[in-house]
C-alpha cells in the first residue's frame, strides 16, 4: 500500500539511494527521482506504465542551477524563468550532457522548471541534484492534486507520497520551447498565453494532436476519466439525450436540476477562472468514483485559464 508521509527528510532519505517518492508542487503531484539516475528514472516510467518516448520534466530549485542541465540558453528563456519561476511554466531548452536519455526521451533538448511549493522547494535544498517528476497518475489518466489521489492510484506500490496539501493552481505547467528563436507553446497550463504574450509578445501555439507532436505527452486522448464523458456547449438540451441515466454533471458557475443528476460539480460560482482550474481535476476524480454512466462537462469560456480548461476537458473526452 502507498504510504502518505509529512516527513521531507525520509523523502529525502528515499531519493538519495535512488528510490522514487510522490511529491507535491502548485500544479499537480509528480512522481519524483533523481534526475542524474537512469536507475532511478526507470522506476518512474515502470510504475507510471508511461512509454518511453515520453520524457519527463526536471524540477530545479532556482534559475541559478539551470546550467546544471541546459546551456545556449535564450534572452527570452531567461526573462520567462526571471518572470515566472518559481511557478507553472516550463521551458524546453538544449541539454546538458548530465542528464541521461531517458529523462529526455533521446532528445538533444530538456524540459526543466522551478516549481512554486513550499515543501517540494525545501525537498530540492536537501537535495544536490535536481528532480525530473512526471504527474503522479497512471499514464493517460487523471492528474492528482491530492495526496490521497496519488496514494489511491497506487495502492499496489509501496511508493511513499510526501503530504504537500492540495495544489493551489491544479492544472498542469505551461510548456513553452523554443524554434528558429522563436517562442513556441506546446502545452496550454496554469499561466495563460495571455500572461506570457505580455511578456515575450506573440506566441506560435503548437498544441497538436498527432501520434508524435513536439511534446510527446500530448496525445489527444489524455487527463481522462473511466466515466464516459461528453463536453457540451448546451448543457440543457444534453441532459434531455441522457434521460434515462445516472448523470454527473461538471459546470463552470450554474447548477442544473433533473431528476437523472447524481451530482452537479460546480467549479465556481463567482465566475474565477482560476478557482475553477484548481478545483477541476478533484471534481473529475470525485465524479469518476460514483459509478455514474456519463459525466457531462460544460465547455468554458475560451480564453485565459478557460482555454487550458477546455484543452482538458477535450483530451479527457477523445475515444
Ligand atoms: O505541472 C507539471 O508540469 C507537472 C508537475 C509534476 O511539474 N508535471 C507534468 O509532467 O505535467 P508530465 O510528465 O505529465 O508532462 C510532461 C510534458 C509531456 O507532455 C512531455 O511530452 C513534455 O512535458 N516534455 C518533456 N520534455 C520535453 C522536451 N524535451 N520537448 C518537448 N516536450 C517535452
Ligand atoms: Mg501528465
Amino acid at each position: 500500500m502507498a504510504l502518505i508521509s509529512t516527513s521531507s527528510h525520509d523523502a529525502a532519505a528515499l531519493l538519495n539511494q535512488n528510490e522514487i517518492v510522490a511529491i507535491p508542487t502548485e500544479t499537480v503531484y509528480g512522481l519524483a527521482g533523481n534526475a542524474f539516475s537512469e536507475k532511478a528514472i526507470k522506476k518512474i516510467f515502470e510504475l507510471k506504465k508511461r512509454p518511453f518516448y515520453n520524457p519527463l520534466i526536471v524540477h530545479i530549485k532556482s534559475v541559478a542551477d539551470l546550467n546544471q542541465i541546459a546551456t545556449e540558453i535564450s534572452a527570452k528563456a531567461i526573462l520567462l524563468a526571471e518572470t515566472f519561476w518559481p511557478g507553472p511554466l516550463t521551458l524546453v531548452l538544449k541539454r546538458q550532457n548530465t542528464i541521461p536519455d531517458l529523462v529526455t526521451a533521446g532528445k538533444n533538448t530538456v524540459a526543466v522548471r522551478v516549481p512554486n511549493h513550499p515543501v517540494a522547494l525545501a525537498l530540492l535544498e536537501q537535495l544536490d541534484f535536481p528532480l525530473a517528476a512526471p504527474s503522479a497518475n497512471p499514464f493517460g489518466s487523471i492528474s492528482p492534486t491530492k495526496a490521497q489521489h496519488v496514494a489511491d492510484y497506487f495502492v499496489e506500490s509501496s511508493l511513499t507520497v510526501l503530504e504537500g496539501g492540495e495544489c493551489r493552481s491544479g492544472i498542469e505547467s505551461t510548456i513553452i520551447g523554443f524554434e528558429d528563436g522563436s517562442a513556441v507553446l506546446y502545452r496550454l497550463g496554469s499561466i495563460t498565453i495571455e500572461e506570457i504574450e505580455t511578456v515575450i509578445g506573440p506566441l506560435k501555439i503548437k498544441t497538436n494532436n498527432e501520434k508524435t507532436p513536439s511534446a510527446p505527452g500530448m496525445l489527444s486522448k489524455h487527463y481522462a476519466p473511466k466515466t464516459k464523458t461528453i463536453l457540451t456547449e448546451t448543457v440543457t438540451e444534453e441532459l434531455e439525450l441522457f434521460s434515462t441515466k445516472r448523470i454527473g454533471l461538471l459546470t463552470y458557475q450554474n447548477h442544473f436540476e433533473h431528476k437523472n443528476i447524481v451530482t452537479n460539480e460546480v467549479l465556481s460560482a463567482t465566475g474565477d477562472l482560476a478557482e475553477a482550474a484548481s478545483r477541476l481535476y478533484n471534481a473529475l476524480h470525485k465524479l469518476d468514483h460514483l459509478n455514474l454512466d456519463v459525466i457531462i462537462a460544460e465547455k468554458f469560456p475560451d480564453h485565459g485559464l478557460g482555454r487550458t480548461i477546455n484543452d482538458r476537458l477535450e483530451r479527457a473526452t477523445k475515444k
